[in-house]
């Protein structure tokens, strides 16, 4: 069936959007509307803020929130906050929580908090004389123009850190940036640095149109192409590591502490060396950082997007966690680097986001650094240690039983049977399948 596009549709009620979709794209299935209704919250205002986090909302996408309690770290105990839907993840840090609890729990160290944007302009100037220009002038006007901007997250300790210019020319014919550091304090800080680095553009364009340096053509020549913070923030890394004696490693799955840790570290160096087992591998450390990430009121598109950019920095990509077992110590680490926020954005305003800081006991952004590089590593020690011991379906698909049993239109007692009965036994999805159909055609 073809379709036809819309004019005005962000225009149309909640329920004229619905109508639509469901003629344009549902073959006019009434059945959608309550699929889509059953959904909306019963508070009318809560509904409502829900509606106005973003455009065009006709309904709200539920995801779990779980907890992942007695995580020790930095001797305080967290009960962490996690919004994930994959069936095995809260699980798992709730038992890599358990592991090092007795273990001297998880140490965070801050490294950096540096922010970065920049001012992507086009001039044909030569560098040097731009860079004679910029330290001459340009610079102070940059800081100048800003102040207003600034005040506020200046009162709070942050702002601009530094400014300077970066002579692109070598890889972009006449591409020169304005590359600026920020100290954002508790916030991401996505909209002052945006609004720091708009200002920039329009400075710089002033400056050089008023300079006497310039010629007429040179002045012509610039065009700022944007103005944009940069989502790669390697000077904001928070390290999280775990360590204990190699023969205080005891697994449950009958391996001896020794093997457990020479196959743990044989594990991290396979995703340092190589990038396809790193991908997964890191996949697996975001699973635990996101779900905090979005419990929290976090972007997690910006933090997947650092923490790939971040492995992939000396050129190949790698692993954002490292082992080490010297002198009969087992040593773990991440160097995650994350720029979030705990004032601003939704923290203020979604409903679970608040509790979730609450829970969290109101951090500092430092602080909830922490608390994600921690949730990463704890999550990569869980996934290591089964695939080097059990492997990894048995924890996950025992995980997974319950979404195969509810696709399956299982009774609460039926249920409870599979589980009983996939106890001690390694579930697969077609074995599930035949099992309850044997169990049905009794
Ligand atoms: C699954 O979501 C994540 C893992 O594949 C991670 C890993 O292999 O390290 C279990």
């Amino acid at each position: 069936m073809s379709h036809q596009p819309i004019q005005g549709f962000s225009k149309l009620s909640k329920q004229d959007k619905i109508n639509w979709i469901i003629k344009e794209y549902l073959q006019d299935n009434q059945g959608f509307n309550s699929v889509i209704q059953q959904y909306w919250n019963s508070d009318k205002a809560l509904q409502k803020l829900h509606d106005e986090f973003s455009e065009n909302t006709i309904s709200n996408y539920y995801m779990p929130y779980g907890i992942a309690p007695n995580f020790l770290i930095n001797e305080k105990l967290y009960a962490l906050p996690m919004a994930v839907e994959e069936s095995s993840v809260v699980a798992a840090a709730s038992k890599a929580a358990k592991f090092w609890l007795d273990k001297g729990g998880f140490k965070t160290t801050i490294i950096n908090t540096e922010k970065l944007g920049h001012t992507h302009f086009i001039a044909e100037i030569a560098p040097e004389k731009l860079q004679a220009f910029f330290n001459t002038t340009l610079k102070a006007k940059l800081f100048q123009a800003t102040e207003s901007i600034t005040a506020n997250m200046r009162k709070r300790g942050g702002g601009i850190l530094d400014i300077e210019l970066m002579d692109k020319t070598a890889e972009l014919e006449n591409y020169f940036q304005i590359k600026a550091s920020f100290d954002t304090v508790d916030s991401m800080g996505a909209n002052f640095i945006n609004s720091c680095l708009e200002q920039f553009g329009k400075t710089l364009k002033e400056e050089v149109k008023n300079a006497e340096v310039f010629t007429d053509e040179e002045k012509q020549s610039l065009q700022v192409v944007m103005n944009i913070l940069s989502n790669f923030t390697p000077d904001c890394i928070v390290r999280a590591e775990v360590s204990c004696k190699i023969e205080d490693l005891k697994d449950d799955s009958g391996i001896s502490p020794e093997e457990f840790a020479w196959k743990f570290k044989q594990a991290v160096t396979i995703a340092e060396i190589e990038p396809y087992r790193a991908t997964t591998h890191n996949k697996g450390i975001m699973n635990g950082v996101d779900a905090v990430v979005i419990a929290t009121g976090n972007d997690f598109r910006a933090t997947e997007a650092c923490a790939h950019a971040y492995a992939v920095k000396d050129g190949q990509y790698t692993s954002l966690t490292h082992c080490t077992t010297e002198n009969g110590i087992f040593r773990f680490w991440i160097d995650l680097p994350i720029s979030i926020g705990v004032v601003g954005g939704l923290t203020n305003l979604h409903p679970l986001v608040k509790l979730s800081l609450e829970l969290l006991e109101k951090p500092s952004a430092k602080e909830l650094m922490g608390i994600l590089a921690v949730s990463g590593l704890a999550q990569n020690f869980a996934a290591l240690r089964s695939l080097v011991t059990t492997g990894i379906q048995k924890g996950h698909m025992k995980m997974h039983l319950l979404n195969i049993l509810n696709q399956l239109g299982a009774t609460e007692e039926e249920k409870q049977y599979f589980v009983e009965f996939y106890k001690d036994k390694t579930v697969s999805h077609h074995e599930v399948i035949n099992e309850f159909n044997k169990k049905r055609n009794q």
